[in-house]
């Protein structure tokens, strides 16, 4: 063994322990804060504030008010709603929900058809076929409903503060290895509602901060085991309405190390 392959195996023994020790203290968090949730709806839902509706999880902070009275939007402000809980349990902090007061855009540049609040920027039905482009500090990014067919290579590269992204019901079929790349910031990505089939190896590897990752509704079919490479922070996928048989081998979850949600 060469000193610097010695030097790497002495570093990697504490950054593993530490790497348990979170991912249990998240679960255990998780667990918390699920548990008065659960006693009003059943699994994989979650209630719209204090009322009595309940609905799928996949709903919660997707860009789009789904409950009636808008809880589902409520908590997600410039950070992701369930992490937000979280994070905000651990520092025994409550949430309150900020809400937008500026409705002045920060942004010069972005299509006309979108719309634009501070440095977010709403592209919804307007029948996009590529990704516009868009002011790099964009924070907040939806194109749902649009015709986009391929995310190309380096697509998204000057949006390095972009922390959501939704792409749901597109007409995604191909996604670049590199069409992540650059999205350094992105906390959640939705890519639900698609004609994706399959995700080459390390697709996501830049994405070392994502949180969430939704793939659901897509005809995918194979995984490879290095698919999800790169996912450290990831602690939801979903994956309800693919076409999978099976999963990769197990060694996938390798890559993501604080995966609580499955
Ligand atoms: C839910 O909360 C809102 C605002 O806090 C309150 O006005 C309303 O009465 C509550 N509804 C119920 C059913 O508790
Ligand atoms: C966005 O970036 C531009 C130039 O890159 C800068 O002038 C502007 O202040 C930034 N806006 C925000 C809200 O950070
Ligand atoms: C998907 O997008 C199309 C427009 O491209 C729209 O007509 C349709 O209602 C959308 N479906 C859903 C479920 O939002």
């Amino acid at each position: 063994m060469t000193r610097d392959k010695l030097h790497r195996v002495r570093m990697d023994v504490p950054a593993i322990i530490l790497l348990i020790h979170l991912t249990q203290t998240h679960i255990k968090v998780m667990e918390a804060s699920r548990g008065a949730e659960e006693a009003r709806c059943p699994l994989g839902q979650f209630p719209c504030g204090n009322m009595s509706v309940c609905l799928p999880q996949a709903l919660q902070c997707n860009g789009h008010n789904d409950c009636p009275n808008r809880a589902d939007e409520l908590l997600c402000g410039d950070n992701i709603g369930l992490a937000d809980l979280i994070s905000e349990k651990l520092r025994n902090k409550p949430v309150i929900p900020q809400p937008v007061t500026q409705s002045e855009c920060f942004l010069d540049k972005y299509p006309e058809s979108c719309d634009c609040t501070q440095t977010d920027v709403e592209c919804v039905e307007v029948s996009l076929q590529e990704v516009p482009v868009l002011s790099p500090n964009v924070t907040w990014l939806s194109l749902r409903n649009n015709k986009i067919q391929t995310l190309p290579d380096m697509v998204f590269s000057e949006y390095s503060a972009l922390e959501r992204l939704f792409l749901q019901n597109n007409s995604l079929q191909f996604v670049s290895r590199d069409a992540f790349s650059g999205l350094r910031s992105l906390k959640k990505l939705f890519l639900s509602e698609n004609l994706i089939s399959s995700l080459g190896p390390g697709v996501f590897r830049e994405l070392n901060q994502l949180e969430w990752l939704m793939l659901d509704h897509n005809p995918i079919s194979g995984l490879s085991a290095d698919t999800f490479m790169g996912l450290h922070s990831l602690m939801y996928l979903s994956m309800v309405h693919t076409s999978l048989q099976q999963l990769p081998h197990p060694s996938f979850c390798q890559h993501m190390p604080a995966l609580d949600w499955l």
